[in-house]
């Protein structure tokens, strides 16, 4: 298989499932993320989409529909053996096919973490019907080990907008408003993804130094993504035209090179986070609790002045309450609760 790299990475030009037995060893991949073609003429793409193809490299290899289920089933069956225990696999689909890749994905060991919807603009233009303006994201691991989830990688807990809802919050949750870049006068992929979208897949799912692996290359966007996060990056893409087009772009890039540009989150720094609650933590966190009660403190209140004392964040002290059957006790944000006993 050709090869192109930079630096140790290294990207194979072939298919992905002779090309991934042939060169990466079991539980090798720490990230796998991966956008198959759709099974839908993508070599037609360009009908659906309003945009001028004239800088949209040729040689998309598409997956006829009758094979789709085999092939999904052969390449996730790879994706499966590939990553390590614990390691992340996120898999961009269209609807058409997304019952294959589905089957195909309860077939292996891998577990759903998310399914994620990601919304972009200027979706596909119709007359008669809504406009069709979302991906699916399928987010699993592999089981046995430990999932790399950078909680405050982007937002730090803490972090508030001006209305006071968490921001951390916000960007976790599983609808994702992503815009498509709009790239005039550059070569690219049929429907490369963006920057943007991969990045905040990378740098959840991912450590600096950590192998990110991409089965269907295409414009290399994963790879120049990882890469520019100072991650290690590797993959396979079956056109020539597009590997050789893409993979000398690589060449010419900066690892690390994107971190600059990252938002610097305010982590928080509290004292327990994370830690499992002990028996006596728990009976100072009823004690506490009792005597707030008293005092007729409102719920928010008391969720905050608790969670300085325990040093844990609210959804920590809201859940171990719960636990305890305290937190129902309270009977809304303004209002005092029943006199526990
Ligand atoms: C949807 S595109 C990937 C786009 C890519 N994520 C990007 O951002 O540019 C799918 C790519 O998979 C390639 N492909 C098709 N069959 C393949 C196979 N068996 N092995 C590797 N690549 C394949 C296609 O040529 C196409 O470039």
């Amino acid at each position: 298989m050709k090869q192109a790299s930079l630096q140790n990475n290294i990207f194979y030009n072939g298919d992905c499932v002779t090309g991934a037995r042939e060169y990466l060893p079991d539980n090798s991949v720490d990230l796998l993320i991966t956008d198959p073609p759709y099974g839908i003429k993508g070599d037609q793409l360009h009908k659906h989409y309003n945009r001028n193809e004239e800088f949209v490299i040729g040689g998309y290899v598409e997956i006829p529909q009758k094979e789709y289920a085999d092939f999904s089933t052969a390449w996730i069956k790879e994706a499966e053996r590939v990553l390590r225990p614990g390691g992340s696999l996120y898999i961009v689909s269209g609807y058409t096919n997304l019952v294959d890749i589905l089957n195909a994905l309860r077939t292996t060991c891998l577990r759903e973490i998310n399914h994620v919807i990601w919304k972009y603009n200027f979706g596909v233009f119709t007359r008669q019907k809504y406009v069709s303006s979302h991906y699916h994201i399928l987010f699993y691991e592999k089981p046995g080990g430990v999932r790399t989830f950078n909680l405050e990688c982007r937002y730090g807990l803490d972090e508030k907008t001006e209305e006071g809802k968490s921001l951390n919050n916000f960007d976790r949750e599983d609808v994702w408003m992503i815009n498509r870049e709009y790239k005039p006068g550059q070569a690219k992929n049929k429907n490369e993804l963006p920057t943007k979208l991969l990045i905040k897949m990378i740098q959840y799912s991912s450590n600096e130094g950590d192998l990110v692996c991409d089965f269907f290359l295409g414009g290399f966007s994963t790879a120049n993504v990882a890469i520019g996060l100072n991650r290690r990056a590797t993959g396979f893409e079956i056109s020539r035209q597009m590997f050789d087009a893409k993979s000398k772009e690589i060449e010419t890039l900066n690892p690390g090179g994107l971190i600059s540009d990252l938002r610097n989150p305010t982590v928080s720094t509290l004292e327990n986070f994370g830690t499992p609650w002990t028996d006596e933590e728990i009976q100072r966190l009823k004690e506490g609790f009792l005597q707030l009660a008293d005092k007729g403190m409102t719920k928010a209140k008391m969720v905050a002045q608790l969670g300085e004392a325990h040093g844990r964040g609210r959804f920590a002290i809201v859940n171990a309450l719960k636990k305890i059957n305290c937190y129902n006790r309270i009977k809304s944000p303004s209002t005092t609760l029943d006199k526990f006993s």
